[in-house]
């Protein structure tokens, strides 16, 4: 069926349940699904009621869109996302953005867990997203382009909003937050890097690698929205040391670092000019 009558069909049902026009889209990566209790809640829609959203199968991803305000903004928020490593399309990943965008949300705040490459960062640390390399090894915009919902070619000079950096590095500042801006790169996954990857990433110019948001992120650009990113540092992955890796230790110390992630986002939901 085609993309559009799709997007159609996901946001009647939503609307359906819920009156709530959302001006922010919120996407909660690995271990940050606690935002979703600071929402005031209108609704809560498992994924698997709303026609062609993607289910999120990854422990730490709870698979709910929540419509509601947060800090008196309307705001529909993504507890968990499903990644292209569990057999989703790109297209089909970055599904959820394009209804976000349809229903009304015009800045998209995505978050996620990923590995610090940048040798002055530290596990537990916040990084606002500057720029990103697409090393998936694909594009969410591959196949036909709907003229009416982007253009086929669409600029990346500014895919993450320089207003929202300043504001999120100025938030996070006056909180006492100590906070990070780095480039973040975007592996298929769902093995980890082999210490001669991450050493290649970090020479790239890359300072944090994880396997989500630069896919939502293009598809948020091609539908002309504004983007901020927040990539919680979960270990330091510099391929110095040899350090095993496991979900587990990602969830852990991502729900670490949520209280003060948390604080942040709402300060900056409540400053945000939406
Ligand atoms: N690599 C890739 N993805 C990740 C990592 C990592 O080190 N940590 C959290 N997500």
């Amino acid at each position: 069926m085609e993309l559009r009558k799709q997007i159609e069909e996901a946001v009647e049902c939503i609307q359906s349940k819920s009156r709530t026009k959302p001006c922010i889209a919120i996407i909660l990566g690995s271990g940050l699904g606690g935002l979703a209790g600071e929402i005031a809640r209108e609704v809560t829609i498992p994924y698997a009621e709303i026609p062609h959203f993607p289910q999120a199968t990854v422990e730490g991803h709870a698979g709910n869109l929540i419509l509601g305000t947060l800090e008196g903004k309307p705001v529909v928020a993504m507890q968990g996302r499903a990644h292209y490593y569990e057999g989703y399309s790109l297209a089909q990943v970055t599904f959820p953005v394009r209804v976000m965008r349809s229903l009304g949300a015009e800045v998209l705040l995505v978050s996620n867990a990923a590995g610090g490459l940048n040798r002055l960062f530290r596990a537990g640390d916040l990084m606002i997203i500057v720029d990103h390399i697409n090393f998936m090894g694909s594009n969410p915009l591959i196949g036909p382009n709907d003229p009416s919902l982007g253009p086929r070619f669409p600029d990346m000079s500014q895919a993450y909003d320089p207003v929202l950096i300043d504001l999120a590095e100025r938030v996070a500042i006056r909180l006492g937050i100590p906070i990070r801006k780095g480039v973040y790169v975007a592996v298929h996954g769902p093995s980890y890097e082999t210490p001669a990857e991450l050493r290649m990433l970090a020479r790239w110019g890359a300072d944090a690698v994880g396997m989500s948001t630069v896919p939502e992120v293009i598809v948020a650009r091609h539908m002309g929205m504004r983007v901020l990113g927040i990539t919680a540092i979960t270990d330091m992955a510099t391929g110095e040391q040899v350090q095993p890796l496991s979900h587990d230790e990602v969830i852990a110390v991502a729900t670490q670092i949520e209280p003060k992630f948390v604080r942040l986002v709402k300060e900056i939901v409540r400053e945000m000019e939406v």
